[in-house]
């Protein structure tokens, strides 16, 4: 059973389950994409393939573009939630 993986680096807090429900979901996207580009190869290796096939990688690339950003953010922003603001360095 998978238990999810620690986002947030602290070893006392676990990661709430929304973020990892978001890593769950941008593994998975990345597994749509990939096979929507390899598609783009086979289809277009017969020829000039449909718009829908061409532009199918686009969807999940959005999706895995919001999820990504978020997961990026994330520690980030646990870490200003603790301390209060953003921190200029200097
Ligand atoms: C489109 C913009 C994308 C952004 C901004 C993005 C960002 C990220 C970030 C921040 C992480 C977490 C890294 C960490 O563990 O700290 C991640 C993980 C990952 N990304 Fe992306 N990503 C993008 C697209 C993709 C694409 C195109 C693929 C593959 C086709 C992909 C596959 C993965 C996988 C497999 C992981 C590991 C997930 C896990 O830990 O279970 N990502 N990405």
């Amino acid at each position: 059973m998978c238990h999810g993986i620690e986002l947030t680096g602290s070893r006392t807090e676990p990661a709430p389950r929304w973020t990892l429900w978001v890593r769950q979901s941008h593994r998975w996207l990345s597994m749509a994409f990939t096979l929507t580009v390899v598609a783009n190869f086979v289809v277009r290796a017969r020829g000039e393939p449909p718009a829908w096939v061409t532009y199918s990688p686009l969807p999940p690339l959005f999706l895995l573009l919001f999820s990504g950003l978020c997961m990026f953010a994330l520690p980030y922003a646990k870490r200003w939630r603790r301390t209060g603001a953003p921190r200029a360095s200097a």
